[in-house]
C-alpha cells in the first residue's frame, strides 16, 4: 500500500515539473487541519446551518444576526487560526517556483498567512470588514461583538466575503480564469467541487490539455489524472519531497 502510495506522489510530481505552470485550486479542505469546519462534509458547517438562509445576501440584508451568529466567532478570533502543513509546503512550492498560484475558495487567509504570494480569494475574505454606511475598514479580530456588529457611524459591519446572490470579486474571479487556462497542471486541493464558477475551474484545465491532481479525503473530481486520497496536511508535504528530488536528479 505505501509503495503504491508513493509511486503516485512520484507520478503527481512528474506531471507537475513536466507540464509547464501548476496552479492550485483550494478549498475548506486544506483548512480542515487547523481546526476550521468544512461546509459539507461530516461535522461541516451546512450541515447544521442551511446557507441559503444564514450565508445568503437576502437574508443578511433582512437581518445580518443570522450570519453574525454563524460567523461572528471566527472574526472576533481571527488570529487564533494557523497554517498548517498543507499551506506551509503550497508556500514554499511557490517559493521554488514550481507553483505560479492559488486559486483559492477559503475566506480564512491562511495561504497568506502561510507565506504564499500569488493568491486569488475568489470568495473574498473575513480578514476585511466593511461599514454597509459609510466604507470604513475594520480588519479582524478588532470588531466589536454584537449580535449584528455596527460602524461608529450606526451602519452594520460586513465582511468582505461573497454571500450566496452576491458576484465573485471580479479581478480574482478574471486571474483564476486566466491561470486555469495557461496552465499545464492544477493541484485541486480538499474541495467538494459543488459550488460554481470555483468547480468549472479544472473543467477549464482539462479543456485546454492540462492535468488534474486531486488531493482529498474523498474523491471528488471524476475527471482528475491522478487522485491522492490522503489528509492535505499529509499529501502536500510528500509531494514536495517528490517534487524537489525530481528538482535535484534535474540540476
Ligand atoms: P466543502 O465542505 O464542500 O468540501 C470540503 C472538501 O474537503 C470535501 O471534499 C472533503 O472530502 C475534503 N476534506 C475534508 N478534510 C480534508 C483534509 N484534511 N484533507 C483534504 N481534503 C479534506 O468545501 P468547499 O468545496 O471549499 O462558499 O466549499 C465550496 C464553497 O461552499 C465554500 O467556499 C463556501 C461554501 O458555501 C461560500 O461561502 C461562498
Amino acid at each position: 500500500m505505501l509503495q503504491q502510495k508513493n509511486s503516485i506522489y512520484e507520478k503527481a510530481a512528474e506531471i507537475i515539473i513536466n507540464s509547464g505552470e501548476c496552479t492550485v485550486l483550494t478549498g475548506a479542505g486544506i483548512s480542515a487541519e487547523s481546526g476550521i469546519p468544512t461546509f459539507r462534509s461530516k461535522g461541516g458547517l451546512w450541515k447544521d446551518y442551511d446557507p441559503t438562509v444564514y450565508a445568503s445576501l437576502s437574508t443578511f440584508q433582512k437581518d445580518p444576526s443570522k450570519y453574525w451568529s454563524v460567523r461572528g466567532d471566527f472574526i472576533w478570533n481571527y488570529g487564533e487560526y494557523s497554517p498548517n502543513e498543507a499551506h506551509y509546503s503550497l508556500a514554499r512550492l511557490e517559493e521554488t517556483g514550481v507553483v505560479s498560484s492559488i486559486i483559492t475558495q477559503n475566506i480564512d487567509g491562511l495561504h497568506k498567512k502561510a507565506g504564499s504570494k500569488n493568491v486569488f480569494e475568489i470568495h473574498g475574505s473575513l480578514r476585511e470588514i466593511f461599514c454597509q454606511d459609510c466604507n470604513r475598514e475594520y480588519i479582524a479580530p478588532e470588531v466589536p461583538k454584537n449580535d449584528i456588529p455596527k460602524c461608529s457611524c450606526g451602519g452594520v459591519l460586513k465582511p468582505n466575503t461573497v454571500l450566496f446572490g452576491e458576484p465573485l470579486p471580479e479581478r480574482a474571479l478574471f486571474n483564476a480564469q486566466k491561470e486555469s487556462e495557461q496552465c499545464g497542471s492544477m493541484i485541486v486541493i480538499g474541495t467538494s467541487a459543488t459550488v460554481y464558477p470555483a468547480a468549472q475551474l479544472p473543467l477549464i484545465v482539462a479543456r485546454n490539455g492540462g492535468k488534474i491532481i486531486e488531493i482529498n479525503i474523498e474523491r471528488s473530481l471524476a475527471s482528475a489524472d491522478i487522485f491522492i486520497e490522503e489528509k492535505a496536511g499529509t499529501a502536500l508535504p510528500a509531494l514536495e519531497k517528490e517534487i524537489g528530488k525530481l528538482l535535484n536528479n534535474n540540476s
